[in-house]
């Protein structure tokens, strides 16, 4: 079908296209339908049907004859190892780990958070929760030890499962006293730990809490899966919000699995036995939908790879992964390919490698510059396709729909909107605007299955942040534009929210931090654009009157403090301080306009604000920082 009649169907007759969908999935007792809406503005899908997420990603593959094809392919340039698990192995391997956690108390609807790094026991402790029917929690490597915090407060875990250590380029994270110092903060204690030792480092175990991977699973009879509703909480993933307190999205099991399935086709284009890899983390949506669940949901190979774009060792690792692999769809981060460009602008690591098997490039998680998809298309020779969604999404919003019907690729355009996707340009006032007219990107309800259907203990969040904005819609956050042919752009965020390195980070949270400190008396973040990571975090400090201390040393430790609060992955390394902030006569904070100086924009004069000439001392501040650059 070609994706203009499919996409309209998917709106006129969304019973008909999804339950036609849900045809792909293994359920222990099929949905009488798809949409439940009872709750509406809160909808939920394949509610009464009966399902579990790892028998689809591992047990009906292993009996449906493909036991013996390779799951999961860990390559590690960090640590110099490639291993690889077939779907047997890993069934066997999830079976026992859910075994040993059931033997401990674990059950339908407990929580599990997860800390770990690009290894396939995460994605064991992934499923074997998934298998036993417990809600796991992903916390990024790169968060410190309060956000860990924060989790366990917010998602009130039985047990954690982590990794004696990450590896970064030269430094090995330790995770175990980032662990001890997280649950020592938090009110709520999990009852145990789950310490996976990395070769690299042996973490020390505390007695009476912290069990051995292997020893805690040793003799303990495998699990088997145990079916939930379609509409039970798969996992919950924290992502940033306009405060310090992360927003817990639900995914929901039965739709998620159907929206993934259908998009490992007709998005990226593979078929079961294909090699599919997402260059990203487990820590993030991309990972669990793309490096997890939708493969091995599609009975494809998926590439666990832990390693970075460049320096592991050099600007080649990507090919040599994709030609050693023979991967065919290949899934990354714009901020990834820019740091491949910068050190091989003419694409002489890519000529060392063989890529006939590559068919397709896709680039999400921040704008990908017309620049940077221009190169890449050149060296690979391949088309390369930007597509735009959310952790809230879980899948893409919008898209090229490479495997039903390649569109014309429009550059700055991450293509057109997903089956489901109702997607709309309101103005200020929840009107829909023409195409071409700048305005907030909104989606009408209800969303496609695989969608958030609430936020993990807070609805009156969940509704204040997403659906009472535009009544009948879901706010998206971001702003920008549709054109004649219903391609979406996507230009900026409505909200505190900053892309660095393609990594979704709250200037709020690291405000609130920032304003912890006892000389900063005021204080504002911006995100300002940078040719590597798309945007970096800035601050701005005004001193408590009377601090007589440098304020160099000042910066230095605001830098500090959001590394230890928030974590190396706010990338917070810019501060000046100020007089004064630029505020409206109302007192808010002008951020836009210090955002224009910084890039070196053109920007109006804000008719309400209350003193122009401080946007003079913002600019000399700037300055001493390198801002605007070039
Ligand atoms: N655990 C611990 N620390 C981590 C981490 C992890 N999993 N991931 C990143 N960090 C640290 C980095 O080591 C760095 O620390 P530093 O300040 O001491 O140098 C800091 O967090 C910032 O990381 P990042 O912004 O990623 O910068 P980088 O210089 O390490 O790498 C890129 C730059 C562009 C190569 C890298 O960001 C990248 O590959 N990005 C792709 C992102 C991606 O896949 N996003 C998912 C969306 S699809
Ligand atoms: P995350 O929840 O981390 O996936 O971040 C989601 C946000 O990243 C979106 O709301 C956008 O602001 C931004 N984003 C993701 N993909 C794209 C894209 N293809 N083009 C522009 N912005 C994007």
């Amino acid at each position: 079908m070609r994706y203009a009649d499919l996409h309209q169907r998917s709106l006129t007759d969304p019973e008909g296209f999804w339950m036609e969908q849900a045809q792909a999935i293994d359920w222990d007792k099929p949905p009488s339908k798809a949409l439940f809406d009872a709750n509406a503005p809160l909808y939920e899908w394949f509610a009464d049907g009966m399902v579990n997420m790892c028998w689809n990603a591992l047990d009906r593959h292993v009996e449906g004859g493909r036991g013996d094809q390779v799951a999961v392919i860990h390559d590690s340039p960090i640590t110099g190892t490639k291993t690889s698990l077939t779907y047997a192995a890993m069934r066997e391997r999830v079976a026992r780990l859910a075994g040993a956690l059931k033997a401990r108390g674990v059950e339908k609807g407990d929580r599990v958070i997860i800390y770990m790094p690009m290894i396939p026991e995460a994605l064991m402790a992934m499923l074997a929760c998934t298998r036993l029917g417990a809600i796991h929690s992903v916390v990024f490597g790169g968060f410190a030890a309060n956000e860990l915090a924060v989790r366990i407060d917010d998602a009130q875990p039985k047990c954690v499962i982590a990794a004696s250590c990450g590896l970064e380029p030269g430094r090995v994270i330790h995770y175990k006293p980032l662990l001890d110092g997280a649950i020592e903060t938090a009110r709520h204690k999990p009852e145990f730990c789950v310490i996976f030792q990395r070769e690299q480092e042996t973490a020390a175990l505390i007695d009476g809490r912290d069990l051995d991977w292997s020893a805690f699973q040793d003799g303990v009879a495998p699990a088997d899966c145990v079916p939930v509703e379609g509409n039970h909480p798969a996992y919950i993933l924290y992502t940033s919000g306009t405060t310090g307190q992360p927003k817990g999205v639900i995914r929901p099991t039965g739709g998620y699995m159907v929206a993934l399935q259908w998009t490992m086709k007709n998005i990226y284009n593979v078929d079961p036995g294909d090699v599919f890899w997402t260059a990203s983390d487990v820590g993030w949506v991309v990972g669990h939908s793309y490096i997890c669940y939708a493969p091995l949901i599609t009975g494809n190979t998926t590439i666990v790879f832990e390693g970075k774009p460049v320096g592991t060792p050099d600007a080649g690792t990507f090919w040599r992964v994709i030609s050693e692999h023979r991967v065919k769809s290949f899934f990354t981060a714009p901020t990834a390919f820019r740091a491949v460009k910068r050190e091989d602008p003419k694409g002489e690591f890519v000529r060392k490698y063989d890529l006939s098997c590559l068919k397709t490039v896709y680039l999400a998680g921040e704008r990908a510059d017309p620049d940077t998809i221009l190169w890449a298309q050149d060296q690979l020779n391949v088309p390369v396709i930007d597509h735009w969604w959310q952790t809230e999404s879980g899948w893409p919003m919008a898209a090229n729909p490479v495997g039903c019907e390649m569109l014309p690729v429009k550059l700055g355009s991450p293509a057109v909107a997903m089956p489901g996707y109702d997607v709309h340009v309101l103005d200020e006032g929840g009107h829909p605007v023409g195409p071409g007219t700048l305005g907030a990107i909104a989606v009408k309800l209800p969303l496609p299955p695989g969608t958030l259907p609430n936020l993990w203990n807070a609805e009156a969040r969940f509704r204040k942040s997403y659906l009472d904005q535009f009544p009948g819609y879901y706010a998206t956050g971001d702003a920008g534009y549709l054109d004649e042919d219903g391609y979406v752009y996507i230009m900026a965020r409505t909200d505190d929210v900053i892309n660095v390195a393609g990594h979704r980070l709250s200037t709020g949270g690291m405000e609130e931090v920032l304003a912890s400190h006892p000389d900063v008396a005021e204080c504002a973040v911006i995100g300002v654009a940078d040719d590597l990571k798309g945007q970096l975090p800035l601050g701005f400090l005004c001193l408590n009157k009377g601090t007589t201390r440098d304020s160099a040393d000042i910066v230095r430790e605001c830098v500090t403090l959001v590394r230890d609060r928030i974590g190396p992955v706010a990338a917070f390394k810019l501060a000046v301080v100020v007089d004064r902030l630029p505020k409206t006569r109302s007192g808010k904070i002008l951020r836009g306009t210090m955002v224009s100086i910084a890039d070196g924009k053109e920007f109006r004069m804000p008719a309400t604000i209350d003193d122009p000439a401080i946007l003079d001392e913002i600019a000399a501040g700037l300055k001493t920082l390198g801002y605007p650059q070039g």
